[in-house]
């Protein structure tokens, strides 16, 4: 179980000797009034147990839900934003299942450009399936999405064909609740006590990954083990808390950037959900690590040179992946194309050789590098991983003193636009 781990290397010493271990002592309270359940948040902790939304009669509904669209659908469109569809699209380009639906992405653009090439892409399929998922649904991206794709769907198959089509994922009693009452709309659940980036282990992130063919299952037992590791394991070989610790100390050090680095673009998506996930928990108050994503061997090429010469503000987490999942071998080649070195290697080796070494160049550097070393990129593996950053994040934002919960700053740019949109009641 304990296939996680979590490393780290400070060639020119950034922590003084013991630092890190004074500091996961001091930390030791926080950890033990999460793991009970701490009061002020109970509002927001529905994620927590995994078995509060997504314990295994409703992971048996919800795949029952997606066997239906499964069963004839050849597309189905995700529209949500933020939190909303963060997760599943983070699954499904991670896993990438080969069987089932092709699996659109919509309502987390406002580009017309988007739009139109979304339907445009829809006309190649036969059978279409949608489910707008909104929590709050005054978010103006799903919303509007939501009403194309409706108008899309009904003139396509009549109403109600249309309707038997249309999921939405909404909180009870909510306005979308309403509308998929009045037109027959299946109604699936956003759990009150979850916030957006918080809902993996829910139906928000669960049904799509479902439709797609993820085994949900097993995704959710990875979470559940994750959360019993990170329930019982003492203060000083806590994960979650070393590396809340570790981030908490980088910044303190004067670090101000986090960057998750990996050389698997399946998890180009991961990243994304990970960089939602800190920046809208931990970034406000004047605080928090600014986090950004490496995407190698790719970003070598490019922000690569900042990394290794330019200021020196960031600290890398490196995502280190043990399962040799695939091999392609370098054929031998008689046409000399200076390539030789590498007849008979595999994609892999090639591959994780360019990772250690890209370890060595930074940290010789002078940049601290953590390493999460998983044995796998599978659906266990992921809901661990989904479990364990989201635990990390509530830690690391109790040692930075900011509500991990909230999201007051992405108000601000909202009342602008609402006013001039002319929604009523804006000012
Ligand atoms: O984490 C959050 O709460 C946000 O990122 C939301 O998920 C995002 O703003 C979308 O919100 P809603 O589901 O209400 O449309």
């Amino acid at each position: 179980m304990k296939d996680i781990t979590l490393s780290y290397l400070d060639r020119k010493p950034v922590l003084a000797p013991g630092e890190l271990e004074e500091k996961v002592k001091a930390a030791a309270p926080v950890l033990a009034a999460v793991v009970a359940g701490e009061e002020q948040y109970q509002d927001s902790l529905g994620w927590f147990s995994v078995d509060e939304a997504a314990g295994p009669e409703r992971v048996d509904f919800l795949l029952e839900q997606a066997a239906r669209v499964r069963a004839d659908g050849d597309a189905f469109v995700v529209i949500g934003i933020g939190g909303s569809n963060q997760a599943s699209r983070a699954a499904v380009k991670a896993l990438r299942p080969k069987d089932g639906p092709a699996i659109l992405w919509a309502g987390n653009t406002i580009s017309a450009c988007e739009m139109a090439r979304t339907l445009e892409e829809l006309d190649q399929y036969k059978s279409i399936y949608i489910d707008c998922i909104a929590k709050n649904f005054e978010t103006l991206e799903p919303g509007i999405a939501f009403r194309m794709l409706r108008h899309y769907l009904e003139k396509r198959y009549g109403e109600a064909d249309a309707a038997r089509r249309i999921f939405a994922t909404g909180t009870p009693g909510s306005t979308l609740h309403q509308l998929c009452k009045d037109n027959g709309y299946t109604f699936l659940e956003f759990p009150e006590r979850i916030g957006g980036r918080y809902s993996i282990g829910s139906d928000v992130g669960l049904f799509p990954m479902a439709v797609a063919g993820i085994d949900i299952k097993t995704m959710t037992q990875g979470m559940r083990d994750m959360r019993d590791r990170l329930f019982s394991e003492p203060a000083e070989e806590n994960i979650a808390l070393k590396y809340a610790c570790l981030r908490n100390l980088m910044y303190d050090h004067g670090f101000r950037l986090e960057m998750m680095a990996f050389f698997e673009p399946r998890l180009d998506y991961f990243a994304k959900w990970w960089i939602q996930a800190f920046a809208e928990s931990e970034g406000k108050e004047g605080k928090g690590l600014y986090p950004v994503c490496a995407s190698d061997s790719e970003d070598l090429h490019s922000i690569g040179q900042f990394i290794q010469q330019g200021s020196p503000i960031l600290f890398e987490t490196f995502i280190e992946v043990r399962q040799r999942d695939f091999s392609v071998v370098m054929p031998e080649e008689t046409k000399k194309d200076y390539f030789q070195y590498l007849d008979g290697k595999d994609f892999w080796d090639i591959n994780d050789t360019a990772r250690k070494a890209t370890i060595e160049a930074h940290s010789e550097r002078g940049i601290p590098c953590l390493n999460l070393s998983v044995p796998a990129l599978d659906a266990h593996t992921l809901g661990e991983m989904f479990y364990f950053f989201l635990f990390a994040c509530y830690l690391s934002c109790k040692l930075t003193g900011v509500n991990p919960f909230d999201q007051p700053g992405v108000e601000a740019y909202k009342g602008y636009m609402f006013k001039n949109l002319g929604k009523p009641g804006a000012n």
